[in-house]
């Protein structure tokens, strides 16, 4: 709801200065994009943020966009705003940074931000012996005494799945200060490249973040239980063998017709998705470019999934 002090305009100055009908306005008013500001009197009262609001569902809908549904544009807005806002904090610090560790997934655009840095790869692809995080932490440190601004560089978000705890632990311990910018994890890019929300209404209100990875020496985890119990599901480090990490997901009381993504390589060159359902799952996994993999679970996916198999199904009969 627009704040009183702010709502200046009138109905008709309003329409006037967004360049639509003031019934347009009633419009988006009933179909919860609008929320002017309402005097005790009943008279609406648009601000200057309401006709922000409207430009934006003017250029939405001229590109084709339904917003049938939609109440939260101006909160997208606000959601990449605070996107830009990090991605100019890790510019900055990558500008100053003298050097830089980083892991394999880190993409070369990235790097290039680090203009003045020593880049130093390492890490693996996928987890890290325990061993080398050991030799890693201890090159975090010695290059903090000898260095001002020391990156370490690492995919998605570095809270998740990235071990980037030991790494602290390990300098805090040190008494080297350290600053996390957080990132987005591959689940929120999966989420944002297809358009599809890991959570709807009435359909997904729990999501996991899982992985069926345990390190050396590691109990198992009860990550397929996990998975069976959200409404939607996001697997790390889960397509190396799908055939396993499907049978334990049908165990753990998944149905073999749960809609799956399988997103390779988001935002990287040869990007790819790939949908159907976990029945199918070594398939679909075994058609992707040997890029990094997240597995996606969960009826927010069912278009996705039914889109998969119907083009699958005409591939076979076109072929
Ligand atoms: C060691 S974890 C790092 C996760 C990372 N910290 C994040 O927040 O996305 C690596 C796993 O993340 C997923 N992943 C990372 N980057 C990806 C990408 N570009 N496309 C698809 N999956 C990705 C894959 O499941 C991969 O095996």
């Amino acid at each position: 709801m627009t704040d009183s002090r702010d709502a200046v305009y009138i109905i008709s100055v309003a329409a006037e200065l967004g360049g639509v009908h003031p019934q347009t306005l009633r419009i988006y008013e009933r179909r919860g994009l609008l929320h002017p500001y309402r005097t005790p009197g009943g008279t609406r009262r648009y601000s200057d943020r309401d006709l922000e609001q409207l430009g934006l569902i003017q250029e939405l809908t001229a590109d084709g966009v339904n917003l049938e549904g939609v109440r939260q544009v101006l909160e997208l807005r606000d959601e990449v705003e605070r996107l830009r806002h990090q991605v100019s904090r890790l510019r900055r610090l990558l500008g100053e940074a003298d050097i830089v560790f980083h892991d394999a997934l880190v993409p070369q655009e990235m790097l290039q931000l680090a203009e003045k840095a020593i880049l130093v790869p390492v890490g693996k692809r996928c987890g890290q012996h325990s061993t080398s995080q050991r030799f890693i932490n201890k090159r975090l440190a010695d290059a903090a005494r000898r260095h001002q601004v020391v990156v370490r560089l690492k995919g998605g978000d570095p809270m998740l799945f990235g071990r980037a705890q030991e790494e602290i632990a390990f300098l805090k311990k040190n008494r080297i200060r350290v600053e996390v910018v957080p990132g987005i994890t591959a689940a929120s890019a999966a989420s944002a490249q297809l358009g599809v929300s890991l959570t709807l209404r009435g359909v997904s209100r729990s999501v996991v973040f899982a992985t069926p990875r345990a390190g050396e020496g590691e109990e198992r985890s009860a990550w397929a239980k996990a998975a069976a119990a959200a409404d939607t599901a996001a697997l790390y480090m889960a397509a190396h063998d799908a055939q396993a990490v499907r049978d334990e997901l049908l165990r753990a009381g998944l149905r073999s017709e749960t809609p799956v993504v399988v997103a390779a390589s988001l935002t990287l060159p040869g990007e790819q998705t790939r949908s159907g359902f976990l029945i199918d799952l070594p398939a679909l996994v075994s058609g992707t470019n040997g890029g990094p993999v997240l597995l996606l679970l969960g009826e927010v996916f069912a278009q996705e999934a039914a889109a998969g198999v119907l083009s699958a199904r005409t591939a076979s009969q076109a072929a």
